[in-house]
């Protein structure tokens, strides 16, 4: 039996020292003190032995364990240490990935830009607002509905004396407010690109959107000049062959007001499938309410602003060749599907 224990020992030094990592060496150590390992089946066949050698047997084994164990830690050390020493840093790293711009930055940076070569200033107002730059100054009545509290954000905060509730802003013409109190006197070209908050959700509505909020202000501005905004938009961004058309509309902020619809890009107006009549509904415009003016502290005697405010993600779905079938896809965090951008 002693020398089983030798030969054993022998072999399994001789393993340890020509293996190449610690991973090897761990193996080497289950396969001679595991349960089944090889040290472990000599232990085991002790008592087999003659009974006065057994003391001595015991010993040897004793005595080889603790010479292979000794090796077995060094080894792993030194493994490790030239696994450290051999670190090459030319070898080219792993290359992250690279992600892109989300569509709806795009499509924003996309409106900014178009708006911009017009002389359109871009400005970002706060999201969270006070309920007079929302309603109050834009000419909403106390008991309008947008005021109450099944579609707007209020922030539970003390009131204000002067500007009444905080809340977060459910369109960017809060923006129109506030940037004829900024300019003072016109002119002013504004284009308020910024996110806005509603208690909506359904397959075109979501709870955070974007709307962009257009406003002229200055003398002699008429709805002949919205007109040509709209026109130059819905060209620039859909494409040269469409055209708007206004329909009369209500909102509390312009007088008149009406509602912007974009020929179909399918049937160019013709009336298909897509559009009914040829023409798809794209946002709200008008000419600014004087109270509205007179709230931003504009003389409406010498000046006149038309506005319009539409939503982001709307104008970014209608966009031929996107297919976008719900709004809510745009917010997906699932990479398969932003990636297709
Ligand atoms: C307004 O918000 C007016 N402030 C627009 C306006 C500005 C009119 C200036 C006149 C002058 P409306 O509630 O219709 O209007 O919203 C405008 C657009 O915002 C909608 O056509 C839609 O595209 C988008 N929108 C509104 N609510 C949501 C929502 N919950 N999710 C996604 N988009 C929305």
């Amino acid at each position: 039996m002693q020398e089983d224990i030798l030969s054993i020992k022998n072999q399994a030094l001789a393993q340890i020292m020509s293996a190449d990592s610690a991973a090897e060496i761990e193996q080497i150590r289950i396969d001679y003190f595991g349960r089944n390992g090889k040290f472990t089946s000599l232990v085991k066949n002790i008592k087999d032995a003659p009974p006065d050698a057994r003391k001595q047997i015991g010993q040897t084994i004793n005595e080889v364990k603790g010479t292979i164990e000794k090796l077995i830690t060094e080894q792993k050390n030194n493994l490790k240490d030239s696994a450290r020493e051999w670190f090459d840093p030319t070898i080219p790293g792993i290359k992250p990935e690279i992600g892109h711009i989300h569509l709806l930055t795009n499509t924003i940076e996309e409106i900014s830009q178009i708006f911009g070569r017009i002389g359109f200033e871009r400005a970002r107002y706060p999201e969270v607002e006070w309920d007079w730059f929302s309603f109050e100054a834009l000419n909403f009545p106390e008991n309008h509905p947008a005021r109450d509290d099944w579609e707007t954000f209020f922030i539970d905060t003390p009131k204000s004396s002067k500007y009444g509730p905080m809340i977060l802003t459910p369109h960017t013409s809060s923006g129109q407010i506030r940037e004829m109190q900024r300019v003072k006197t016109p002119p002013i070209r504004m284009i308020n690109i910024a996110k806005c908050y509603r208690r909506q959700s359904d397959i075109s509505h979501v709870q955070m959107f974007h709307q962009f909020e257009g406003l002229v202000v200055d003398r002699g501005v008429s709805i002949v000049n919205l007109k040509g905004a709209l026109d130059y938009f819905a060209k620039s961004f859909f494409g040269p062959t469409r055209v708007t058309r206004l329909r009369p509309y209500n909102f509390q902020f312009t007088e008149p007001s009406f509602e912007i619809d974009i020929s179909c890009g399918v049937c160019n107006g013709r009336g298909c499938k897509l559009c009914k009549a040829g023409w798809l509904e794209l946002g709200g415009a008008g000419m600014v309410h004087p109270n509205v003016l007179k709230a931003g502290g504009i003389d409406g005697k010498v000046y006149s602003g038309f506005a319009f405010g539409w939503g982001v993600e709307r104008v970014l779905m209608m966009k031929d060749g996107i297919g976008i079938p719900d709004v809510r896809m745009i917010y997906s965090t699932d990479l398969r599907y932003l990636q297709q951008f």
